[in-house]
């Protein structure tokens, strides 16, 4: 039999697998391996590797793109976000989604808060503004309102800015994102980074724009930028009289360099992985139950991550059986994000409108249902993209979909054969 792979049959179903050496998810990009090495090697021979020009350099060029008056290099976009919170103070509920990477929550938690969850929209899975105001309005009647609020610009789909604004100013609480997909996203037409009181990007490795490791602290207020520089010192100003207990959360000379190295080439791999979704796009034009989650219009995603939306009802397969068929091909797969922070056992028992003083988890609490979130996270699945990936390996993956759905029944009757 011959299907539109190419390879034959599904592996699933008997045939080679389309990628025998393996897929993975995700393959960083350096387009000038002993350019970057030699910028590195600089400095080396510098002997400075922390508190150093580069770094500085660094939050210059971003702030300066992101058009933000303070940018605040950090070790991770989870250190980032936990000194934020610490300088914002925050004590008591803070609104944010479940359907996002679990740091959005832990940071929360780290700094005295408690991570209070409300839904994704069905349509981009970015924070529902409608929801998150109900939450934070029965956290206001009961007594005990919200401390701040934050949402994901998740995969780099720009949240919705305007409505949450609002919602903060409404509620008089600051505005956090957790920007860490999105370095090298906008919305309508203005850069991530400049929205809210404070949006922190990640550099880590699986990031359009990586320094191997590190994180970035966009924010126009100057007070609590001090914070976070001070913070990201031990608390210590530079007399060593520390202010206040911060972490070691610096980025070092060496990731400062990767960074910038990667920020000269972000344009063009945002653009190419915008590329990349077309090749799929054009693939599964037509294959019912399956869509792309896209960013609205007039807005530009990094596409951090390529993310489908399954509806077994038409496709034939769910989220998870669609990924047994692409391992079998030798094709890496992620649910992002199952399962969702809500459902996660550091945060069971965590009741989301109740709130332990301590902002552990309480013992036997109910969490509030978040039905869309819960769907959405059983329906998604990420294939691999990487910024220098052929439009052919994107095609073939895209067709191995396609070719998933077609035989449907065949491939859920061997799943069911072999559990897995
Ligand atoms: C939405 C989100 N927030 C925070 C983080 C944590 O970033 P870092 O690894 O830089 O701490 C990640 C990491 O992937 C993430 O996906």
């Amino acid at each position: 039999m011959s299907t539109t792979t190419g390879t034959g049959r599904l592996a699933v179903l008997g045939g080679p697998p389309a990628f025998p050496d393996g897929l993975p998810l995700v393959r960083p990009t350096i387009e000038d391996v002993p350019g970057l090495a030699a910028r590195l090697t600089a400095v080396l021979a510098t002997g400075l590797l922390t508190n150093g020009p580069r770094v500085r350099e660094l939050e210059e060029r971003l702030a300066d793109r992101l058009d933000v008056g303070h940018v605040v290099a950090v070790g991770s976009c989870t250190a980032g976000l936990m000194l934020a919170y610490q300088a914002l103070g925050v004590r008591g509920p803070v609104v944010l989604p479940s359907f996002t990477f679990a740091a959005s929550a832990h940071a929360v938690h780290w700094a005295g808060g408690t991570p209070t969850f409300a839904e994704a929209r069905e349509s981009d899975l970015t924070l529902d503004p409608v929801d998150a105001a109900g939450v934070l309005g029965r956290l206001a009647a009961e007594g005990r309102p919200a401390a701040a609020l934050s949402a994901t610009h998740v995969y780099g789909t720009p949240a919705q800015t305007e409505a949450l604004a609002e919602l903060a100013a409404e509620h008089g609480i600051p505005l956090v994102y957790d920007a860490a997909h999105a370095l090298g996203s906008a919305r309508a037409g203005r850069a991530v980074g400049g929205f809210g009181t404070v949006e922190v990007f990640s550099l880590s490795p699986t990031k359009v724009m990586s320094a191997g490791e590190g994180g970035i602290v966009a924010t126009e207020d100057a007070e609590l930028a001090r914070a976070v520089r001070i913070g990201r010192d031990y608390g210590n100003p530079g007399s060593y009289d520390c202010e206040f207990p911060g972490i070691n959360a610096r980025m070092s000379e060496l990731h400062a360099t990767m960074a910038l190295f990667s920020l000269e080439h972000l344009d063009a791999r945002v653009a190419r992985r915008n590329e990349l979704v077309e090749v799929f796009r054009a693939e599964l034009d037509g294959v019912p139950g399956v869509r792309i989650v896209d960013p609205g219009r007039g807005d530009v995603s990094t596409r951090k991550d390529l993310t489908l939306v399954v509806d077994a009802q038409p496709y034939g397969l769910n989220a998870a059986q669609l990924a047994r068929v692409l391992r079998a091909e030798g094709v890496d797969s992620r649910h992002y994000y199952a399962p969702p922070i809500h459902r996660q056992q550091a945060y069971a028992g965590l009741p989301s409108d109740g709130v332990p003083s301590d902002g552990l988890p309480s013992d036997g609490g109910q969490q509030r249902a978040l039905p869309v979130t819960d769907r959405l996270a059983s329906q998604v699945i990420s294939p691999p993209l990487w910024s220098h990936m052929d439009d052919e390996v994107a095609r073939r993956v895209a067709r191995l979909v396609v070719e998933a759905g077609g035989q449907a029944t065949a491939v859920r009757e061997v799943l069911v054969e072999v559990p897995g």
